[in-house]
């Protein structure tokens, strides 16, 4: 069997609803210590139906409950202790705004701010991108300020020393982001940085490189700009400029 025909054979049972496939004597999913011998092998199953292409849909595994919403994933979180950033925490910051954003901005964790405020982007990165939102609408004759979009960020605890969240971190806590995203169904998302984006887009690529274009997540827009915070550094004068150009292609797509 070639390992396209291995992946729509586990595609298939996936869809079926089948978790775990085990190889005689090869485990591919963790299991419990005590797991018995494996409960299916390659001979066991049914043949393959023809191959006919599947909906482009099918491939997206659900991320949420279904009628999911903020307050039921702010419950889910509840007092969080899944990762290593609950023990320096004040507050989960889960994120402001209006729940019902056709933008949502996406930033990395919070800062000592956010985490004395439980309110994402309120320090001076987050009166920079204040700024930048309404400053750019007013100029861009678009009515809209702060408190029409949602901000949020992908983890929602600040990290220690306000270090990059690590890994392990952002995927724990990207299920809920994901959520949120899946919930508020925005016309467009910004990523603002290197975290959100590679947390968003799941990609490597540096924001220099991807900001100013549209990417997708699923089927949403997103943008990719650079972090205020990297904005209120003097020598980055140039990514100013084109954070601002970014916001309104952004504002303009949305809005307009
Ligand atoms: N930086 C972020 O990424 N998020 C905040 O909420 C504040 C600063």
């Amino acid at each position: 069997m070639s390992p396209d025909d291995i992946r729509r054979v586990l595609e298939f049972y996936q869809d079926l609803g089948i978790q775990s496939i085990y190889r005689r004597g090869t485990q591919l999913t963790p299991a419990p210590a005590a797991e018995p011998e494996p409960i299916f092998t390659f001979d066991d199953l049914p043949p393959m139906p023809p191959r006919t292409p599947a909906p482009k849909t099918i491939a997206l595994i659900p991320l949420a409950p279904e009628n999911d919403s903020l307050e039921r994933i702010r419950a889910d979180i509840g007092d969080c202790k899944r990762c290593r950033l609950c023990e320096g925490r004040n507050q989960i910051v889960f994120g402001s705004g209006n729940e019902n954003s056709s933008l949502v901005f996406v930033g990395e964790a919070p800062g000592a701010d956010e985490d004395a405020s439980g309110l994402p982007f309120v320090g001076r990165a987050g009166q920079l991108l204040t700024q930048m939102i309404e400053g750019t609408a007013a100029k861009e004759n678009i009515a809209i300020t702060r408190a029409d979009v949602f901000i949020c960020n992908v983890v929602k605890c600040r990290p220690p020393e306000n270090r990059a969240p690590q890994p392990d971190e952002m995927e724990i806590c990207g299920q809920f982001l994901f959520r949120q995203l899946s919930a508020i169904k925005p016309k467009a998302i910004c990523a603002l940085g290197a975290t959100a984006a590679k947390a968003v887009l799941g990609s490597k690529e540096g924001v220099t490189k991807m900001r100013g274009n549209w990417h997708k997540w699923r089927d949403i827009p997103v943008m990719v700009t650079y972090h205020p915070s990297y904005l209120l550094r003097p020598y980055n004068q140039n990514a100013k400029r084109e954070a601002w150009e970014d916001l309104k292609k952004v504002l303009h797509f949305v809005y307009d």
